[in-house]
């Protein structure tokens, strides 16, 4: 949507007045009410959300209710914002104000771009830190933006499963493994609503390509829905306890996400969700939905409408019961937000400051080293010159769609290489259009830094995984002119390296945001040393991935067909004892090496209900400070189903000095040992005999174990 918000215009509509006018037109019957204005027992604090919510729902008239069942349009808010539940006065109901995204606050109307934000690390890059506690400042330093805009709401984190390595949206969402992702998504939704804006994860479920994305079908397996595609929302509803979930544009096994009785079934039944679900924009396709599950229809109301409702009343496709239990749950996620005791449109100021230099200590720790031959990295203080090749130096790659974000400031990578280089080293610099010109610029120098980006977003997948333009061609000249080549990746998700073998070093910073130039130059002297790993496996071809037929992406007549069942990502290279180009997990650093020792099980056995601990000894055994992310995997029994031969089960960040051994403990879940038994329709764990693994990446697991559940 591109209309401006004309701040000060307020142009809202009187709903009461046009909705009585649509329910006299049908020639129904609107309850005369009688509560005198200040009988509001419902804005009593001390009472509990649910009590608060069912004294509202008593006063509330049928055409009230349904004015909660559906936004309207943005520019009926009184400030800028993208999504817009108006207020109900005589109730005192707030206005609701929802907006983008999870990469930073989005700003959509405001005049002249008022209503700029910080650009955070792309999630694909947060992701890569392993980190919860930074995934819970990147949510921190998204609500506490959100609530300086006055958005009460914000639609993220986004935290599809990269099932398709060319999906356009892939920089926005995680990984390609569910726990890893919901526990990230998890810590995010802390970081938001400890801002006390309400954080939505989206998109449910099984939301994986662009193409057709309105009118697609997700075609999955019972066991494949649960064990991956719901499981992520399932580990981040435990851990964030969101207080909204957008339903997704497609279908899944050919029902339409936001009216799918079995998956939004699911999310409250099994997965424990209390909040209320909104719809992607517009992904409500009729007013059964409200049985199904949808509270919000999004953006506007076109089928959640007053008409409508009453006939689905009338025909019996909906009950009273289903509408009251939709403005129940709604109501109560807004008490439990406190968004009745503040005026949740109240604008603050951003601490830019304060805000940049996070963005900048994410993306400095999310960068992951794939490869660095010879010690090319990090840079010294005698290297004498360097030249800086590549757009993307001076101009930071970010994702399109409606997470990109209108950024308070950016930085660029050059200007960074420039400052912290010092007088004494000679920076050049070309922008790689003329690649003779590139390639003498590179020839010059003692070290060439050649940047390379994508242009992933929304709407669309990327035709193939090669770098787009001409950037292949302009790594391998730069490479052929200086044996000392180093390649920084400003990608959302995986690309080819045709030219990988001519490079000595690959820095991937992701779309890093509006400090990416400074943690960069940060990262190529060392200043900070690399502790990122992959969340997702990158292929050595187009051809090298679980989805390789037309049926299974981008599907065949509108239905993608999940046949890789739950082999998604690294599970299906290992099944097919495949080597990828960099394995899921895989990330180096500047210090000589991590060594792991002494794995003990704190018990070797336990019932299906308990967790699993184990600790070992870590040891940074090189001669810098460094990060390590050890990484448990789990080998399960075979079940009814046959089991990945590995699955991620815990993980953690440790930092360590120089020299440095610590003790780690990792605690699974017994979560992380279950499997979906589709004739039970539950998760159970198997008894029997479970591995044990644990390492720095998913193909370096020099610690085993056996565990047995009786
Ligand atoms: C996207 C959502 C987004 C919404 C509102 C949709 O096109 O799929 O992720 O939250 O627009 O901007």
């Amino acid at each position: 949507m591109t209309r401006t918000h004309r701040r000060g215009v307020t142009t809202r509509r009187l709903l009461i007045g046009v909705a009585s006018m649509a329910v006299a037109s049908a020639g129904l019957l609107v309850p005369v009410h009688s509560a005198s204005a200040d009988a509001h027992p419902w804005m009593n604090q001390d009472q509990p959300p649910e009590e608060r919510a069912n004294d509202l729902l008593k006063e509330m008239t049928l055409e009230e209710k349904v004015h909660m069942l559906h936004g309207v349009e943005q520019l009926e808010s009184p400030i800028p914002t993208v999504g817009y539940l108006p207020p109900i006065p005589r109730l005192k109901v707030p206005g609701i104000t929802m907006t983008d995204g999870p990469a930073g606050v989005r700003d959509s109307n405001s005049v002249d771009n008022q209503d700029r934000a910080t650009a955070l690390p792309s999630p694909s890059a947060l992701a890569a830190s392993f980190d919860t506690e930074l995934a819970e400042e990147h949510g921190s330093v998204l609500g506490s933006e959100a609530r300086a805009l006055g958005q009460a709401q914000v639609f993220a984190p986004g935290h599809n499963i990269q099932r398709v390595p060319a999906n356009g949206r892939n920089f926005e969402y995680y990984s390609e493994d569910p726990y890893l992702s919901g526990t990230l998504a998890g810590a995010s939704t802390r970081g938001i609503q400890g801002q006390g804006v309400i954080a939505t994860l989206k998109h449910y479920a099984a939301n994986n390509q662009e193409t057709d994305r309105m009118t697609g079908s997700s075609e999955i397996d019972d066991r494949t829905l649960h064990e991956i595609y719901e499981k992520n929302f399932d580990v981040a509803i435990a851990d964030g306890k969101p207080g909204s979930v957008m339903c997704s544009y497609n279908k899944i096994n050919s029902v339409h996400a936001c009216e799918n009785n079995e998956t939004l079934g699911d999310l409250r039944s099994k997965l424990g969700f209390d909040g209320y679900v909104v719809s992607d924009y517009p992904a409500t396709h009729s007013t059964r939905s409200v049985k199904a599950g949808l509270n919000v229809e999004l953006p506007t109301g076109v089928h959640a409408t007053l008409p409508k409702v009453q006939s689905a009343l009338n025909d019996g496709s909906i009950t009273m019961h289903d509408v009251d239990t939709r403005v129940r749950e709604t109501l109560t996620t807004l008490f439990r937000f406190g968004m009745f005791d503040r005026d949740p449109m109240a604008r603050g100021q951003i601490d830019e400051g304060k805000d940049s230099a996070a963005a900048r200590r994410i993306a400095a720790e999310s960068a992951v080293l794939m490869k660095n031959d010879d010690a090319a990295l990090p840079l010294s203080s005698s290297t004498d010159s360097i030249a800086v090749i590549g757009g993307p130096a001076k101009q930071t790659a970010i994702g399109g769609g409606s997470s990109a974000v209108k950024p308070l400031s950016m930085d660029n990578a050059y200007d960074a290489i420039a400052g912290r280089a010092g007088s004494s080293t000679k920076v050049s610099y070309a922008d790689g259009a003329d690649r003779r010109k590139a390639a003498e610029e590179a020839k010059n120098a003692e070290t060439a830094v050649v940047f390379v980006k994508d242009e992933a977003k929304e709407g669309e997948d990327r035709k193939n995984l090669s770098l787009p333009g001409n950037q292949d061609a302009l790594v391998n000249a730069v490479a052929e002119a200086n044996p000392n080549t180093v390649v920084v990746l400003q990608t959302g998700a995986p690309v080819l390296m045709p030219w990988l073998p001519k490079v000595k070093s690959v820095l991937q910073t992701w779309y890093p945001g509006a400090r990416g130039g400074a943690a960069t130059a940060q990262l190529l002297w060392g200043d900070v040393n690399p502790g990122g790993k992959l969340p997702q496996t990158w292929p050595k071809a187009d051809e090298q991935t679980p989805v390789s037929t037309q049926e299974q992406f981008p599907g065949v007549d509108g239905k993608s067909r999940y046949t890789e069942g739950v082999y998604v990502g690294y599970r299906w290279y290992d099944k097919e004892n495949q080597a990828p180009l960099f394995p899921f997990g895989h990330g180096l650093s500047y210090t000589a090496g991590f060594s792991y020792q002494d794995l003990k099980l704190e018990k070797p056995s336990g019932g299906p209900d308990d967790p699993v601990t184990v600790s070992f000894k870590l040891t940074n055994a090189g001669e810098r400070a460094g990060a390590e992310v050890p990484q448990l995997y789990v080998g399960k029994p075979d079940t009814k189903a046959q089991p990945p031969p590995k699955e991620l089960g815990a993980f953690t960040k440790v930092h360590l000095e120089r020299g440095e051994t610590k003790t780690v403990t990792l605690k699974v879940d017994p979560r992380e040992l279950s499997y979906w038994d589709s004739e039970a329709k539950d998760y159970r764990v198997q008894s029997g005999e479970y591995g044990i693994s644990i390492g720095g990446s998913s193909r370096w697991l020099p610690l085993h174990g056996t565990y047995h559940v009786k």
